[in-house]
């Protein structure tokens, strides 16, 4: 392989994964290439969230606000920065809101994943030395039953508008590969826990409603299942990926950590009442069943062995380690919270839970 790695594109890199992302490439990886991370602030970014660099990283970091649809936006990064590695996160990433309001997702997750494309096949014509690497989900595949995983050769049978919205995506990445010969790579990956993800996603959500008292909201019977990953193993994987993975190739990255919702959350009420000193009996009785999600699936589980066997990547942390972290996090940084809850998402939150 002959990837340069030098100058990357991160999209979406002030949302969760990619915050973390980029801290990994700087703080532990070792990367010492410029990364320039292109992120239009939607209620769930903040580039704040990077605020706090090291002076040493922060001369190979630059914040471009802009939208990932906006041809004209994408092909200045490239050209101003010499991109020979792309990074793909941006996405509406949240089902609920996919179900309430599906358009964005088309807008970003189809057409801005396309504009991308685009602009990296005209600009890195016939080059063999650039990657372009596009962050995907297990939630592609759809929904199992009591038994059985995803596979990289699973067939796609997405359900929700979100979840089609990425495996378009996908089927566009994998065109572009085969028609063009523009070189790829994909991960299809689990449910990512960890600092800096947005409070309305399950672990935050509810590790701030059992901070400020609130009802912890369990959708249905809270019988489905997932599969958690520590974002920064997720982190590790990408970056794995970007430098060992064939062109052309696609690998699930899991936590092989399936969790009932229901004992998540026992788990989670446990950590969370240590830690913050608040009873775990009055936190258990802030349970409250609430409608279920339309069309939900009902289990994730990812098999991850390919990546392991071809790459040698592996989970480093236990699901107990990746809760403690989380939790002391949350508890550590409630002015992030704050700040991240006050903008765009609160109106979303009045507009749309209250007629829960
Ligand atoms: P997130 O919602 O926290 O962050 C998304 C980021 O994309 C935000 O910073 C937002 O401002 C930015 N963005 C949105 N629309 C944009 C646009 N049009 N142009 C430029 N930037 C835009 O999402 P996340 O949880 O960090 O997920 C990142 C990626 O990983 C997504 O592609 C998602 O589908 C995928 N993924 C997430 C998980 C998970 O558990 N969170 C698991 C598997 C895959
Ligand atoms: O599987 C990967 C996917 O994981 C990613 O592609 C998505 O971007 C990410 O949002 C996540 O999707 P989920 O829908 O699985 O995550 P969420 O945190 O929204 O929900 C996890 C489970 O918890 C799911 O079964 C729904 C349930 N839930 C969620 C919320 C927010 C509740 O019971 N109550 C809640 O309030």
């Amino acid at each position: 392989m002959n990837r340069k790695l030098s100058s990357i594109l991160v999209t979406g890199g002030a949302g969760f994964i990619g915050v973390n992302f980029i801290r990994h490439l700087f703080e532990r990886a070792g990367f010492d290439g410029r990364i320039v991370n292109l992120d239009a602030v939607t209620y769930a970014g903040n580039p704040a969230s990077l605020a706090d660099l090291s002076a040493g990283y922060k001369r190979h970091y630059d914040f471009v606000r802009g939208d990932i649809c906006d041809r004209g936006t994408v092909e200045k990064v490239f050209e101003d920065y010499q991109i020979d590695t792309l990074v793909h996160f941006a996405a509406e990433s949240h089902v609920d809101r996919s179900i309430l309001g599906p358009e964005a997702f088309v807008r970003t997750n189809v057409m801005g994943t396309f504009t991308l494309l685009d602009v990296a096949r005209m600009k890195w014509k016939g080059r063999d030395d650039v990657l372009f690497h596009h962050i995907s989900t297990d939630e592609v595949f759809g929904s199992l039953g009591e038994t059985g995983y995803f596979h990289e050769a699973t067939p796609y049978d997405p359900r929700s508008p979100y979840s089609a919205s990425k495996a378009s995506s996908d089927h566009l990445v994998r065109a572009y590969h085969h028609t063009y010969g523009l070189p790829i790579t994909l991960s299809n990956c689990s449910n990512n826990y960890g600092p800096y993800q947005f409070p309305e996603k399950l672990i935050p959500l509810m590790i701030q409603n059992m901070l400020e008292g609130k009802a912890l909201p369990v959708y249905g019977d809270g019988r489905n299942i997932r599969d958690w990953l520590y974002v920064e193993d997720h982190a590790s994987a990408i970056w794995t990926i970007l430098g060992r993975a064939e062109s052309g190739s696609s690998y699930n990255v899991g936590g092989e950590n399936e969790w009932e919702n229901l004992r998540l959350l026992e788990k989670l009420m446990e950590v969370v009442a240590a830690k913050s000193g608040k009873s775990l009996d009055a936190i258990r009785g802030s349970i409250t069943y609430v409608k279920d999600r339309p069309g939900h699936d009902r289990r994730y589980a990812i098999n991850c062995d390919a990546i392991k066997r071809d790459l040698g990547w592996r989970q480093a942390l236990t699901f107990d380690e990746g809760l403690e972290r989380t939790v002391d996090w949350y508890l550590s940084n409630q002015a992030w919270v704050d700040s991240i809850r006050s903008g765009e998402y609160q109106k979303w939150i009045d507009m749309n839970y209250a007629a829960r």
